[in-house]
């Protein structure tokens, strides 16, 4: 890897690679350390001290590795370990994703919404403020247990198969669907097989943009003009995982 510090970015797998996506159309220069935290995936129905402790485990790798800025790309970890993190490390650049649902208020106020999120992210604290703030009082709150984790793995059938089971009742009631958790956007196709010609909401693009305007503020933006490198970890050493993040990326 040049010799430029990179930004440190993580999630419980691979599910992150929908926010790494975004932040490179805004800033493609840059260097990153993508860490895939699969071997405790999923964090959404861990505990909040559990998934604070694997988060710093991460955050003390990118420390070490003197990373410029740390974004957090699960909502789960966000909602649950960024308030505790940035406590913490107070010198580091911490930016954490949160669900899109005040884009939904902003832009689609009108529009009868599903929010779908990992069970940790929708009984976290963090979301019911969210929620509290910016209710459109036309919005189904969805916690979709298990799905991030067949996502994870990687399993068309088991996806097709749970979401039929557990989205069909909304079909023909929502024209909003905010992904609550990044690995969502990794099945929006199979998502609008269900729903029908739903918008989606995520938080990625606003996440990109803030990234890049702190980084300019801090004159910490490379000033290279060429594309960075990606580097990518995965605890549980998966070669399948690296293949996948990478072809996600590249498509
Ligand atoms: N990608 C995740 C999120 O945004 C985590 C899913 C999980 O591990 O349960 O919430």
């Amino acid at each position: 890897m040049n010799k430029e510090k990179s930004i440190g970015i993580f999630d419980s797998g691979i599910g992150g690679a929908t926010v790494l996506k975004e932040i490179l159309q805004l800033l493609p220069n840059e260097n990153y350390i993508y860490y895939s935290d699969s071997k405790n995936n999923p964090y959404g129905d861990k505990s909040d001290k559990e998934i604070f402790n694997m988060c710093d485990k991460i955050m003390k790798k990118f420390i070490q590795q003197e990373c410029k800025a740390i974004v957090i790309a699960c909502n789960t970890a966000s909602a649950k370990a960024a308030k505790l993190l940035r406590e913490k490390y107070p010198e580091e650049i911490i930016i954490a994703i949160e669900p899109a649902y005040k884009m939904v208020h902003d832009y689609a106020y009108e529009k009868s919404t599903l929010v779908m999120a990992t069970k940790g992210t929708m009984e976290s604290e963090k979301f019911h403020t969210l929620y509290e703030k910016y209710n459109n009082h036309k919005t189904y709150l969805m916690p979709c247990k298990g799905l991030a984790d067949i996502i994870e793995e990687g399993n068309d059938e088991k996806i097709q198969k749970y979401l039929k089971n557990n989205l069909a009742q909304y079909a023909n009631k929502t024209q909003n669907v905010v992904l609550g958790c990044t690995h969502y956007p990794l099945i929006q196709e199979q998502i609008k097989q269900v729903l029908g010609d739903v918008k989606f909401f995520d938080g990625a693009p606003s996440l990109a943009k803030h990234l890049k305007e702190i980084l300019e503020e801090k004159n910490l933006k490379s000033e290279s003009e060429k594309h960075g490198e990606i580097y990518f970890i995965d605890s549980s050493n998966s070669e399948d995982k690296k293949y996948r993040f990478f072809t996600y990326l590249h498509k």
